[in-house]
């Protein structure tokens, strides 16, 4: 088991957020999450990256319960932020650097590992020399992929990390993603709001839903069969439908609890 959240609520100022989530995600599955703004996907994150804490019920990574962001999980947020006044291989290198101490005389085969993912992620040695502002938004976007990859954490934790991006380089960025993911074994939680996107990266798609004041609960957890963007589109469409119709809002009373569909 890669990641275990057992029974988590998490409540600011005594309002509800996430109500009673459990969640076991095996190493090495894709699992996207989708829900309507506001319904906690990345408090949910937060959690496994353990920037933040349940309050009540625990959040396990790899046997271990979580107590501060460490190398077990990277993350990539929407907005990325680069170091603006490091290159971008600098950026890429600096997370090995830290970890070994800036005086080490690796420094010169972090620059090389480092430039290996950026070419991984598409960007030349070019690009590398330079400065995050010289970058377009999803050339940065990658550079915060590699940032994340050469760390090569168990986890992976992605939150929107494509919808600032156009959508030619948001169809990129995915089969990227994809790609990246099967070479490397990772674990991947992708929160998006797109469930097309949702259904052709993850292996299994998880629908948050919020239920009033009681917080959000698993309303869907789904296998998907391994799609491709090119997949049959009638399969594409019909589970897109499935994913959309347990996702949305459901006004009902108090008294009803939230269906789990799988
Ligand atoms: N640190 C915080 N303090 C208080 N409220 C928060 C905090 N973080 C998130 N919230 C609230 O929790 C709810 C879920 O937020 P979030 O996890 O960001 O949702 P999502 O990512 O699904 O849009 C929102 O109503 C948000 O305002
Ligand atoms: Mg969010």
């Amino acid at each position: 088991m890669s990641i275990n959240v057992e029974n988590v609520v998490v409540e600011y100022a005594s309002r509800r957020v996430l109500n009673g989530i459990d969640l076991e995600i095996d190493a090495g599955e894709f699992v996207s999450i989708v829900g309507e703004t506001g319904c906690g996907k990345s408090t949910l994150l937060r959690l496994i990256l353990a920037e933040e804490h349940p309050t009540e019920g625990r959040v396990q990574v790899q046997g271990r319960e979580r107590s501060r962001p460490d190398r077990t999980c990277g993350y990539v947020p929407q907005r990325y932020s680069l170091f603006p006044d490091k290159t971008v291989l600098a950026n890429v290198a600096f997370g090995l650097e830290v970890t070994s101490g800036f005086w080490n005389r690796n420094s010169r085969e972090f620059r090389e590992e480092a430039l290996r993912y950026l070419r991984h992620t598409g960007l030349s040695e070019a690009d590398a020399k330079k400065y995050p502002h010289q970058l377009s938004g999803g050339m940065q976007q990658r550079v915060a992929i590699a940032q994340a990859l050469i760390m090569k954490p168990p986890v992976l934790l992605m939150d929107e990390a494509f919808s600032a991006l156009d959508p030619g380089t948001r169809r990129g960025m995915q089969r990227l993603m994809k790609e990246l993911w099967r070479e490397s074994g990772t674990t991947v939680v992708f929160v998006t709001h797109n469930t097309r996107e949702a259904v052709c990266l993850g292996t299994r798609v998880i629908a948050l839903v919020k239920d009033g004041e009681r917080g959000s609960s698993v309303a869907l957890d789904l296998e998907v069969p391994h799609l491709d963007f090119d997949s049959d589109e009638e399969e594409l469409t019909r589970l897109i439908a499935r994913v959309e119709s347990a996702s949305v809002k459901m006004d009902r009373p108090a008294s009803m609890a939230v269906p789990v569909i799988s």
